[in-house]
């Protein structure tokens, strides 16, 4: 999915577009990838980061695109987590993981384009209401015009993929039989959770899902599972209630990999058009109550 053409890769390139037609201030990320050991967590502040190697993918796709990292944003964002008694420090040699610049260059295939990027580490004890809250404490970003985001998967168990078209032909789209039964139900409950919740209750039914009968098999470690709490934090609180969360692309690969793309919440123009169309709509004469008044 991070080489190939494929559905979740094109919304990412509108979400990209939208982040910019909204100017987005920066983008706050987590990816799976980047896990600290104790009771650590990290931001980076490395001013000119290097790219990992990335797997089963074509350096051309990425060595020439520059990341643009933000290190105001960093120092706050450090602010703010120890304020709410994080242990958490800058890392100034962070090295940048696929999980998050093969999202921005489908983003932001201009690197000039992109907005400032901070990233934020996970912890390694994969504690789900740690993670939830370090979205909570950054969540007032949002109102400042930063995009937040979590990569990680909704089925991803790489011990249960089937390999063999990738290893052999760098192929891995075909899906020549079904997904198996766990990971379909693993699927549809976080759609379900996410298209159903709203607010706290996002948050804590997000957690809940650790505990789903499939959920092991659907994550064989709890690292691809993380920034999606980080994501509920952030949009799930009380005001969070009015907003909508969304499934809005999805691709399978490698049999059983579902890699679901969901928004949550949206941007405060277009909450703002919403609710003055909704306002206007009520100024309107009820159709029933002319029918009546004739
Ligand atoms: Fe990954």
């Amino acid at each position: 999915m991070l080489e190939a053409d494929t559905e979740a890769g094109a919304y990412w390139t509108k979400c990209g577009e939208e982040a910019l037609a909204h100017n987005v201030k920066g983008l706050v990320m987590m990816g799976a990838h980047w896990a600290c050991l104790g009771d650590k967590i990290e931001v980076a502040t490395n001013p000119a980061p290097g790219k990992s190697f990335c797997p089963f993918s074509s350096p051309a796709l990425y060595k020439d695109w520059k990341p643009n990292p933000d290190l105001a944003t960093a120092e706050r964002c450090i602010s703010m987590l120890q304020a709410e008694g994080f242990n958490v420090g800058p890392n100034p040699d962070f090295t940048w993981i696929h999980d998050v610049f093969m999202i921005l260059i489908r983003m932001f295939p201009d690197h000039t384009k992109c907005p400032p990027v901070t990233i934020i580490s996970t912890n390694a004890r994969y504690d789900p209401w740690y993670h939830v809250k370090v979205g909570a404490t950054l969540r007032p970003l949002r109102k400042e015009g930063y995009l937040l985001i979590g990569t990680g998967g909704a089925v991803h168990n790489l011990y249960r993929n089937a390999w063999t078209d990738m290893l052999l032909y760098r192929e891995s789209l075909g899906q020549e039989r079904p997904p198996e039964a766990w990971a379909l139900d693993f699927r549809q409950a976080t759609e379900d959770v996410v298209t159903k919740n709203r607010g706290p209750a996002l948050r804590k039914a997000m957690v809940r899902l650790m505990q789903h009968p499939a959920y092991r098999e659907a994550q064989a470690t709890d690292d691809h599972w993380m920034p999606a709490l980080f994501a509920a934090g952030a949009a799930g609180d009380f005001e969070d209630e009015a907003e909508p969360n969304m499934l809005a692309a999805e691709t399978w690969e490698l049999v059983n990999m579902a890699n679901s793309q969901f928004t949550f919440g949206r941007y405060k123009d277009e909450r703002e058009k919403m609710f003055l169309g909704r306002q206007e709509t009520e100024k309107l004469p009820h159709p029933r109550m002319a029918t009546v008044a004739a």
